[in-house]
């Protein structure tokens, strides 16, 4: 990870990480759908349908001019790709353009999520994984998280027909990423605190409501 912010030069991002991995406390919103229940997702303001990241992944990883911090977060997300993780899709606009990224890992993949993540996520054989949301910055700012979401879940969710629920953790602070997820058809269930202490990590995972959340970070569920 940190060779990926050098190789960035993502100077600030190696600081950040380092003191982070010393002594911090970092907070991360749970928010499960069920997937046995039909959801209708606000329309984003393009036209958006879902297909397996094996069809686009060129174009995904080949996106230019990123910024060094977007150029980080694309790094992370090829190293879950290269890994091997199923569950890879990508909402795209009607020319094949990537406009959303994630990926919802089945549970047949289990052993290597906790292996590669570590205990961040509450395994089961019934529930997806729910990692990597990426949107290209061309594609910000146009609703494209909740149809982009409820989309790649809908594909996901097919694709594992056993699974009856999918969980995410985006970071409580990344309201973008919260709200995001909350009009994707996720409702918000847990809170987790990652505890890091001279290099070791601690996971506890506590019940919460919207208006926790919204008290803990004002204005991120309107
Ligand atoms: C998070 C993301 C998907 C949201 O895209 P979007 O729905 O088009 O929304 P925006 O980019 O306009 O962001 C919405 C808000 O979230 C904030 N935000 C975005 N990324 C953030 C981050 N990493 N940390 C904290 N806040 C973040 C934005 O500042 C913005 O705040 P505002 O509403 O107060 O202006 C997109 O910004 C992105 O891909 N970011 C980088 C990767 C990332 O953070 N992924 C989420 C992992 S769970």
């Amino acid at each position: 990870m940190l060779g990926e912010q050098a190789k960035n030069g993502d100077i600030a991002g190696i600081k950040k990480d380092v003191n982070s991995w010393m002594w911090s406390e970092q907070r991360y919103c749970g928010l499960r759908r069920d997937l046995t229940k039909p959801y209708q997702a606000p329309k984003a303001d393009i036209d958006l349908h879902a297909v397996p990241i094996e069809d686009v992944a060129d174009k995904v990883f080949g996106v230019e001019g990123l910024s060094e911090r977007d150029a980080t977060y694309l790094e992370r997300r090829r190293r879950i790709f290269d890994a091997g993780f199923k569950g890879g899709f990508v909402a795209v606009t009607a020319d094949n353009d990537p406009a959303y990224l994630q990926w919802l890992i089945p549970p047949s993949q289990n052993a290597l999520t906790a292996d590669f993540f570590g205990p961040l996520f509450p395994l089961d054989d019934e529930t997806l994984v729910v990692e990597g949301a990426w949107i290209p910055p061309t594609y910000r700012k146009a609703n494209v998280f909740g149809e982009g979401l409820s989309l790649v879940t809908e594909a996901a969710a097919k694709a594992a027909p056993d699974a009856t629920s999918a969980v995410c953790f985006p970071e409580l602070a990344n309201k973008g990423a919260v709200r995001g997820s909350a009009l994707g058809g996720y409702e918000i269930s847990h809170l987790r605190t990652d505890t890091w202490r001279l290099g070791r990590r601690t996971v506890t995972f506590t019940d919460i409501t919207v208006d926790d959340v919204n008290r803990m970070v004002p204005g991120t569920i309107k």
